[in-house]
């Protein structure tokens, strides 16, 4: 390691651990895996435009930069098979100044959705949303980037951030091709969510 970027040889060992800890997982009795590849994280930082400087196979095309995860991709495949679920979690934009990680993001999903993968999580930042000055509060916040993807891809689709409303999320599921939601901090307020919202649903019909 050279001032905290990996080499080269650094990088290829990361994909062989990948499909390892897919299969233990798997001989553990998981359904499936998600790899985490936002949040900037070193995953989502090869994505990114501003932050991969790298001039070795995984930087610079396109192709380069998804080179990694497509490889993990295929050696968790390989190992754990194709009745192993793997999906990915991953930033449709990284919320700060010089975010072109939209462009990259759309083509890895691409890939991974031509090779298989059972489902896409598109998330942002650093996960958590703060409202800022560069970005104000917005339910469902990643709706139109995650709305794109899941018009090119023939894979699940799922919208996180923010999520709070039955209404709002019915809404894209009704006008888009997201087809599920992920919900993180309401749930630590109140484990019960989907169901209490399931009752008001029921009483409402
Ligand atoms: C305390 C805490 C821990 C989290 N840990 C993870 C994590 O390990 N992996 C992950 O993908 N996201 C993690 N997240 C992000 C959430 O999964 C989710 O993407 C984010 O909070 C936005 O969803 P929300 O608006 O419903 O909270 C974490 C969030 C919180 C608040």
């Amino acid at each position: 390691m050279d001032g905290g970027c990996p080499s080269t040889e650094e990088i290829k060992a990361i994909i062989e651990p990948f499909g390892e800890s897919a299969l233990r997982a798997k001989r553990a009795g998981f359904d499936g895996v998600q790899i985490h590849a936002g949040h900037r994280y070193f995953l989502s930082q090869l994505l990114s435009p501003s932050k991969n400087g790298r001039q070795d196979e995984y930087g610079g095309s396109l192709e380069n930069k998804a080179r990694l995860i497509i490889e993990s991709y295929d050696e968790i495949r390989r190992r754990a098979g194709e009745d192993f679920g793997v999906f990915i979690k991953l930033n449709s934009t990284d919320l700060d100044e010089d975010d072109e990680v939209f462009t990259s993001c759309r083509y890895l999903c691409k890939q991974l959705a031509d090779r298989g993968i059972d489902g896409i999580e598109i998330s942002g930042g650093y996960g958590p949303f703060r409202p800022s000055p560069l970005f104000p509060y917005k339910e469902s916040v990643l709706r139109d980037d995650a709305a794109r993807i899941a018009k090119d891809v023939q894979v699940p689709v799922i919208l996180v951030g923010l999520n709070r409303t039955p209404a709002v999320m019915e809404e894209i599921l009704n006008t888009t091709d997201i087809e599920y939601f992920a919900i993180s901090r309401p749930l630590m307020h109140q484990p019960d969510l989907p169901k209490s919202w399931w009752e008001q649903a029921k009483q409402q019909a």
